[in-house]
Parts: structure tokens; C-alpha cells; sequence
């Protein structure tokens, strides 16, 4: 692998494009989620391989609810099969695998295979893989505003020391670093939801590139990109 000069600790990815990379190729859509589990693999093995520490994955939003519920039911299914699938490698590899959404609207089944990889891999120290599912950054705020207003209610902390650190202890990646570099697939130039509150200084890119295409090549050369912008933070 080339030498990259600086490697994001965070990559956070908004994994779009797969109903249309199938659609262009006279496919069901299904079709295009199951050729993205691919490039998770591929996507996986290249920030391993790298030395990114965490890779966050945009999976499923709190708005996919609202698609077609043959494709929701579908999109669950391929989770199940591609958890059982995958867990061996992932734990062999050193990937620790931790989830952040909401769990209590997912059935039985998928819950249990969500707990099953993330107690699987809980002692993995090489790659931290998040994954988005039944995600939503103002669902995730509202939360934490919540918890916060509850512990201030009980009398175990103030008002006034309430700051920014305290927020993001209380959202679901209160243990994960701020992502430094954001990558959504397709072209589409928006968050639809994601990583509001800690995207503030993340770097971001916007490669045409439907995820199913999106392998390893393509994750290498988004780290080229990564390593040529100039992160300033509001200073000089
Ligand atoms: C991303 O691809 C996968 C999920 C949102 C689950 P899409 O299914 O959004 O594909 P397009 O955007 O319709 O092409
Ligand atoms: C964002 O993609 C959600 C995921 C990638 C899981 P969508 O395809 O759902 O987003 P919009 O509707 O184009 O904004
Ligand atoms: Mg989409």
C-alpha cells in the first residue's frame, strides 16, 4: 500500500447509491444492498489495513422506516445473514463492532444479532466499527437533552455546568471520537440526518461513485483526499 501522510483516526461513511447502482444495471434493488455488504468488506479490510481506528457506517436511518416494507424487511434479513456471516473474520481481524441508533424498534431477531456481534467483538482493539442503524442525530440530541434535563431534575448537576462535553457524553457515541472525515457515496451533497453535532470541524467529500462500486481502491483514494485538505479550525 502507498504511504498515506496523514490517516483520519475517524472515517464516518453515508453509504448511499445502492438502489440506483442496481437500478442501472437492470436490477432488483435488492440486489445493489447485497453487493454493498460487499464493499462493508472491502471498505473494512482498507481502513485495517490503513490504521483507521474507527469507521463509522451509516446503515439504516430512522427515516428508511418510511420505505416500502418489503425493502425494510429485506434490508433486516441481509443484516441478520451478513452478522452471522461476518462475525468470525471480524473478530479474528480485532474489530470491535458497537451499534448506535435506537434498539427498541427492531424485532427480536435483529436484536439479538446485534447484541451477538457486539458481545462477540467486544475485546477487538484494532478497527472500532460503528454501526448506524435506526439512526437519527436529532433523535440521538433529543435524547441526551432528555437525560441531561432528568439528571438536573434529580439535583446531580447544575445548570450552569452543563457544557459542551456534557452533551456529548450523553449521545450514543459519547465513548467515540469526532469523526474527521465524512465520505458519502452517489454525488448527493447532504447528511440526511447524520453525526450532526460531532461533524462540526469533520472534512468532508462527496465522490460521484455509487457504494456498490465503492471498494478498496476507492477508500484508499479517499484517504488520498483526506491528506491534501487543511484542517484550520477556525484559526489562521
Ligand atoms: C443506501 O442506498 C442504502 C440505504 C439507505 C439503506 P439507497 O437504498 O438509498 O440507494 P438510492 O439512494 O436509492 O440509490
Ligand atoms: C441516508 O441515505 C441513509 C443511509 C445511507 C443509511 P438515504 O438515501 O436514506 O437519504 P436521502 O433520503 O437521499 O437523504
Ligand atoms: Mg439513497
Amino acid at each position: 500500500m502507498k504511504n498515506i501522510e496523514r490517516i483520519p483516526t475517524h472515517v464516518a461513511i453515508i453509504m448511499d447509491g445502492n438502489g440506483r447502482w442496481a437500478k442501472a444495471q437492470g436490477k432488483e434493488r435488492y440486489e445493489g444492498h447485497i453487493e454493498g455488504v460487499d464493499s462493508v468488506r472491502e471498505c473494512i479490510k482498507a481502513a485495517l489495513s490503513s490504521g483507521v481506528r474507527y469507521l463509522t457506517l451509516y446503515a439504516f436511518s430512522t427515516e428508511n422506516w418510511g420505505r416500502p416494507i418489503e425493502e425494510v424487511d429485506a434490508l433486516m434479513e441481509l443484516f441478520c445473514k451478513s452478522v452471522i456471516a461476518e462475525t468470525p473474520e471480524l473478530t479474528k481481524q480485532g474489530v470491535k463492532v458497537v451499534m448506535i441508533g435506537r434498539r427498541d424498534r427492531f424485532s427480536e431477531r435483529v436484536r439479538s444479532h446485534l447484541q451477538s456481534i457486539e458481545q462477540a467483538t467486544a475485546s477487538g482493539n484494532r478497527l472500532t466499527l460503528v454501526l448506524a442503524f435506526d439512526y437519527s442525530s436529532r433523535e440521538e440530541i433529543t435524547t441526551a437533552v432528555q437525560a441531561i434535563a432528568h439528571r438536573v431534575a434529580a439535583g446531580e448537576i447544575a445548570v450552569e455546568d452543563i457544557c459542551e462535553t456534557t452533551i456529548a457524553q450523553s449521545l450514543y457515541t459519547a465513548a467515540i471520537p469526532d469523526p474527521d472525515f465524512i465520505i458519502r457515496t452517489s454525488g448527493e451533497c447532504r447528511l440526511s440526518n447524520f453525526l450532526l453535532w460531532q461533524a462540526s470541524y469533520a472534512e468532508m467529500y462527496f465522490p460521484e461513485v455509487m457504494w456498490p462500486d465503492f471498494k478498496q481502491e476507492q477508500f484508499i483514494e479517499a484517504l488520498e483526499v483526506y491528506a491534501s485538505r487543511e484542517r484550520r479550525y477556525g484559526k489562521l
